[in-house]
């Protein structure tokens, strides 16, 4: 059975442990059952935060394709399901050209091999320039909500996993939300936030060699 729009309905997708894929603070993401291009998030706890999230992004998913079309350098949404562990959003599931789940950025400066560090400045420095360029409201500028798809040239996209941003704001009065020269003093705020966490996660997990 195919998502749907709007509320959950059919049989509920069977998922388990063995289809972890990743976690945020609000949700834990899992392989579909029964499409390797699917991904599907649930709610990672009973928190209203939580059970909010996947309504939140839904809605964030539909702004975007409203007010941009199809965009290249997001991952798409295709609507909520029923889960047995509660209500499901499906994504695309994000891969290299090889079929391995695309990396993050986190990922990157966290895996064992010694990441490029100008390759992830210059890659994530791309991402905020498309943002700005195309004006998108993307706030959520945090390392694990990026992933470095690398595709059949070697060439690595960034792709946003993560669109719940504008329905998440914590602002008491969310004005940069809804107003465009704050929403965008924001985005560039959080683009400089999102290079210099680059450089301070990348030089706690590589120190350079002591003198
Ligand atoms: N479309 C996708 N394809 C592949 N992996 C994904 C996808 N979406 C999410 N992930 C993985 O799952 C993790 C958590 O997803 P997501 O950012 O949506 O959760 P969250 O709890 O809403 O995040 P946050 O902590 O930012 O609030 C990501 O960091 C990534 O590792
Ligand atoms: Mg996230």
């Amino acid at each position: 059975m195919g998502p749907k729009k709007g509320a959950p309905s059919g049989p509920p997708l069977h998922l388990d442990e063995r289809l972890l894929l990743g976690r945020g603070q609000l949700r834990a993401c899992y392989h579909h059952p029964d499409s390797p291009e699917l991904v599907v998030k649930v709610a990672a706890g009973q928190a209203k935060v939580q059970l909010q999230a996947n309504h939140k992004e839904l809605k964030g998913y539909r702004f975007l394709l409203r007010r941009h079309g199809r965009l290249e350098w997001v991952s798409h949404c295709h609507g909520l399901v029923a889960t047995t562990l509660g209500e499901g959003l499906v994504c695309d599931c994000i891969r290299d050209v090889d079929g391995t789940i695309s990396r993050t950025i986190w990922d990157h400066i966290h895996s064992p091999e010694e990441p490029d560090l100008s390759f992830l400045l210059a890659i994530a420095g791309q991402f905020c320039r498309y943002l700005e360029e195309k004006d998108i409201w993307l706030f959520d500028l945090n390392l694990k909500n990026i992933a470095l798809q690398r595709q059949a040239d070697g060439v690595y996209r960034p792709v946003f996993l993560d669109l719940k941003g504008r329905y998440d704001n914590n602002e008491f009065i969310p004005f940069s939300s809804y107003i465009p020269c704050l929403a965008r003093r924001k985005r560039r705020r959080r683009a400089r936030q999102l290079l210099s966490r680059i450089r301070h996660f990348h030089a706690l997990r590589h120190p350079p060699p002591a003198p």
